[in-house]
């Protein structure tokens, strides 16, 4: 009998199979084109314990009970689909999991629905792309810490390991696996959006060409920044295109598409109140970034400075604004955890998340150490900017990132993530802002009234009457 089953062989599924068996663990696989099962055993069946199946029927009949299912399929729709499919052929206590990019609000209604017909559910997030799925993922589930008992040994045991300790932790209850998966992919976008920023201003700003830019990537690699995604920025650099000669990066059409993680992080925000910029920022620019028609008619006509000529100086400066700006992302992503943790019931550990995000994932940094030894030293840190390790490193990148804000602004190059980043700091920092103001005119023209400095209540000025002011409350 096999151990555990995954159904759904595109490239995550298998790797992930692959991973599971590779580990020792009989593993039974799925997949609903069953000529895609047939490729799979012919490939990958010598590597382990396979039992190819070509029906459900056959696949839930391959495993032990409780029966442990790993659904990866894309999400949505077709994950409805499969446990649609699977439920009627399953028997009570048996687990399905669903390891796709779900929406933690469609884990959150599959988990109650799945529990009320008596079979447990866990959401969990898997990042790392295809490599991460086959070498050691990092992993976050989600659902009935009981259920996560039955797993965890296998899920630990595939996972990437860091300093002895899997990149993988029951995160809680429902949604909240794919929850801190969702934010994870959010901080990911921001990233990615920083780093794009960081090689605009080198190539356009200073006029830097693509195999200096890979150099600078190469180096600040080795510092603070050292991180998965900084690495394969100067490996993506570094490629040369076969066919016309030039760096790749010269030939690939700058939109960047996207699958809805990112949106759907920004969108939770909202609903939280929480004021996620770097992220929101980063995911509108790939929504500018898509409107390539209008941007190439728009580049002939709208007027601005021509980018050019900024000192080689600026690229440490540079490299200080991506890190404080990126300092930032994270501070407003686990803000965001912890605002969800509050509505959604569920008891987040902030420094365990950081720590099983240091292997496997997209976003792997060595940073990420940082953090989980700020939310170990203090575990109340209402913000990651207030650590003092954070509050050092930002205060001394900041003359950096306000210069080259300044710069990118003269020179008409555009800088959202790290100028956002920026003003989130400088709103952060202020004991008192302008929203006064704001109040003053929502309760001009709306009487929507407003709280004073000096003591409590709510008050109202009759500004169109007599001027006087009212307490209404
Ligand atoms: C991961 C990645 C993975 C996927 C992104 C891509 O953690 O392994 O985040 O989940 O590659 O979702 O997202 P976009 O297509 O939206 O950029």
């Amino acid at each position: 009998m096999s151990q555990i089953g995954v159904t759904g062989l595109a490239v995550m599924g298998a790797n992930l199979a692959r991973n599971i068996a590779r580990n020792g663990v009989p593993i039974a696989v799925h997949n609903r084109t069953a000529s895609k099962t047939k490729d799979f055993m012919d490939e990958f069946s010598g590597e382990g314990d396979f039992t190819g199946t070509e029906t459900l029927q056959e696949f839930v009949e391959a495993l032990e009970r409780p029966r442990r299912i790993i659904v990866m399929v894309k999400a949505g729709a077709p994950v409805d689909g499969v446990i649609a499919d699977l439920e009627p052929l399953l028997d009570k206590d048996d687990i399905i999991i669903d390891a796709g990019n779900s929406h933690y609000v469609d884990t959150r209604r599959r988990e109650e629905e799945l529990t009320a017909k008596g079979l447990r559910f866990i959401g969990s997030g898997v990042s790392g792309g295809e490599e991460g799925a086959l070498n050691g993922p990092s992993i976050m589930p989600g659902g009935p810490r009981e259920a996560y008992g039955e797993v965890e040994e296998i899920f630990t045991t595939i996972a990437a390991q860091v300093d002895g300790s899997p990149c993988c932790a029951y995160i809680g209850p429902d949604g909240a696996g794919h929850y801190v998966k969702m934010v994870h992919n959010g901080i990911e976008y921001a990233d990615m959006q920083l780093i794009a920023e960081a090689y605009d201003l080198l190539r356009h700003g200073i006029g830097l060409d693509v195999p200096a830019i890979k150099a600078i990537f190469d180096d600040w690699n080795r510092g603070d920044l050292e991180s998965f995604l900084i690495e394969i920025t100067a490996t993506v650099l570094d490629k040369v295109d076969a066919e016309t000669g030039k760096p790749l990066i010269d030939v690939i059409v700058d939109q960047a598409e996207q699958k809805g993680t990112g949106r759907w992080t920004a969108q939770d925000a909202l609903e939280l109140g929480v004021p996620l910029t770097g992220i929101t920022e980063a995911v509108f620019a790939r929504s500018l970034s898509a409107l390539r028609d209008q941007r190439r008619d728009a580049s002939g006509v709208l007027a601005g400075p021509k980018p050019g000529g900024l000192p080689e100086s600026l690229v440490d400066d540079i490299r200080a604004a991506l890190y404080a700006s990126k300092v930032v992302a994270y501070a407003q992503g686990f803000e965001q955890m912890a605002a969800a943790a509050k509505t959604y019931n569920w008891d987040l550990k902030m420094g365990e998340l950081a720590k099983i995000w240091r292997g496997g994932c997209i976003i792997r940094a060595r940073f990420l150490n940082r953090i989980t030894e700020s939310y170990d030293a203090h575990p109340d840190l209402v913000n990651l900017l207030m650590a003092p390790y954070f509050q050092d490193a930002v205060a001394s990148a900041q003359d950096a990132w306000r210069k080259v804000i300044v710069s990118a602004v003269e020179q008409g190059v555009a800088v959202p993530a790290f100028s956002s980043s920026l003003a989130y700091y400088d709103g952060y920092r202020r004991e008192r802002g302008p929203a006064n103001l704001i109040q003053g005119q929502r309760d001009f023209f709306g009487a929507h009234t407003y709280r004073r400095v000096d003591k409590d209540g709510s008050f109202h000025t009759r500004w169109s009457q007599d001027g006087t002011e009212v307490r209404t409350d």
